[in-house]
């Protein structure tokens, strides 16, 4: 597939939209600027995220994926198939070990890395690509520690260079057409949002890879993909461990660290019984099984609640060790009126009340109103993204992050919304801990917040 656009209205665009936004703000310097057609990227982990953010790769002309480091031979033989598939070159496989990944930011010939590695390599190898002189696609989590936030933070800027965090959700069509609607006052004032990851992973966090999901009561080395390293998080940690899907988003309806910013959290959690009880209930489990005997530190409903410098509240949640059908929950409340998302994200679902529109305390039609504000990112390239995963939101992520390095402009997320999103995850960890008392959120951005301007969502283009 080829990215519909036209290229000479691409080129103008691309000097207009790239000299407004330069002047608009760009502490990084790009790495990329004598390759500005062709973006050369390296993929740190092609696991099971990472392979489709290298098939959204292997569909650009623009876009040569130059290297691959992973030290599991199978999920390496899956990328090298997929990239047959596409029939690109194979690209160099660094998979000599968990650190072999350094050979291949020793390469000389990549401008960029997307990094889709288990939660604890991320923060290392981000800043480990930074001081190599790599622009960085990371994927999502929560840190490890809250030291990890400052650490990425300091490395891009004293590199200079531009670290994305890769939340997709941030581009999920209803999502957009709600931002949208917040940008042009339609909810009055936003007062208090909504969002989490509600999502049961009982099937991811023990799988032995016989069948995609369900399909086992193992994990650590005898687990296949997520299974391998995610449920250790499970079984040390109690904390909200994946912000970033529900924060994204609202962290973009209230411009946080442009012109607001988190300043306090307070976590607390549920007990634990959702990953014993699916072991003791498994067809490969039992109640003699040795996991069924684990003690899994994490509760099983998280919530944290988050205040922000201009007075909104936001409320995460993180429910993924319970039987429930998938919803992320999000909601959008002002002054004016406030959206409830559809369970599956249906775009044209949800539901929408306002007060100088609706009947009193009466659901609107969203149909209307969602057709109206539709992203035009999202009529632009629909098309493009029409077998992309999750949706279609894994293409409009991944678009971003490749047309700003080649328009050489600052990511519309960027490395201090990363460190922000991911400092919640300690922070929930210590607020838990301590009867959910409440956090202090730092400023990344060290003042600047009060003078960054809002850049998502603005341009049709990425
Ligand atoms: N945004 C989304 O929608 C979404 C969806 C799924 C996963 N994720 C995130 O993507 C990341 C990866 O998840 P996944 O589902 O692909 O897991 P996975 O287990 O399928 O893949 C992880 C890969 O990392 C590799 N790896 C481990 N140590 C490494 C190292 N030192 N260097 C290089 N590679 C290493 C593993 O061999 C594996 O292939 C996680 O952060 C996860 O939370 C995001």
């Amino acid at each position: 597939m080829t990215i519909h656009y036209d290229r000479r209205k691409f080129l103008k665009q691309t000097a207009i939209a790239g000299a407004g936004i330069a002047l608009l703000q760009s502490p990084f310097k790009s790495y990329a600027s004598e390759h500005a057609t062709k973006v050369r990227v390296g993929m740190i982990a092609i696991g099971m995220r990472g392979q489709l953010h290298l098939s959204e790769m292997l569909k650009r002309n623009d876009v040569e994926v130059i290297a691959m480091a992973d030290p599991d031979k199978q999920m390496m033989a899956m990328a090298q198939a997929l990239v047959k598939q596409f029939n690109k070159k194979a690209p160099v496989e660094y998979s000599n070990g968990n650190h072999d990944y350094r050979n291949l930011l020793k390469r000389d010939d990549i401008d960029a890395v997307i990094i889709a590695s288990p939660w604890e390599w991320h923060v290392p190898q981000g800043v480990e690509a930074l001081n190599a002189g790599k622009i960085v696609g990371m994927e999502v989590c929560g840190a490890i520690k809250l030291q990890d936030c400052w650490d990425i933070v300091h490395a891009a800027e004293k590199n200079k260079l531009g670290v994305m965090p890769l939340e997709n959700v941030c581009y999920r069509r209803d999502i957009m057409a709600v931002h949208n609607m917040v940008t042009k006052g339609m909810f009055g004032e936003v007062l208090h949002l909504q969002g989490g990851y509600q999502h049961d992973l009982r099937g991811v966090l023990f799988n032995d890879g016989v069948t995609p999901y369900d399909s086992g009561a193992e994990f650590g080395a005898k687990g296949y993909s997520e299974a391998k390293w995610r449920t250790q998080h499970y079984v040390d940690r109690n904390g909200e461990n994946y912000p970033t899907h529900g924060l994204g988003p609202a962290a973009m309806a209230v411009n946080i660290n442009r012109g607001n910013r988190l300043t306090r959290l307070s976590s607390v959690a549920t007990k634990s019984r959702g990953l014993n009880r699916y072991i003791v209930n498994h067809p490969k489990g039992g109640a003699n099984h040795p996991n069924a005997k684990i003690k899994y530190k994490q509760g099983d409903i998280v919530n944290t609640q988050i205040q922000t410098a201009n007075g909104e509240t936001i409320l995460l949640t993180l429910d993924t060790s319970s039987p429930r059908p998938y919803n992320l929950g999000f909601r959008v409340q002002g002054t004016n009126g406030l959206w409830e998302d559809h369970h599956a994200g249906e775009f044209d679902k949800g539901m929408l009340h306002f007060e100088d529109i609706s009947a009193k305390h009466t659901w609107d039609n969203p149909q209307k109103f969602m057709e109206e504000n539709d992203h035009p990112l999202w009529k632009r390239f629909e098309k493009d993204a029409e077998n992309s995963g999750h949706g279609g939101m894994d293409f409009f992520v991944d678009n971003a992050f490749i047309e700003c390095i080649k328009r050489k402009i600052e990511f519309p997320m960027d490395v201090y919304d990363l460190a922000t999103w991911y400092a919640i995850t300690p922070l929930s960890e210590k607020s838990i801990a301590m009867g959910g008392q409440v956090q202090g959120i730092p400023d990344f951005t060290n003042g600047k917040w009060k003078s960054r301007k809002p850049i998502f969502g603005l341009s049709d283009e990425y």
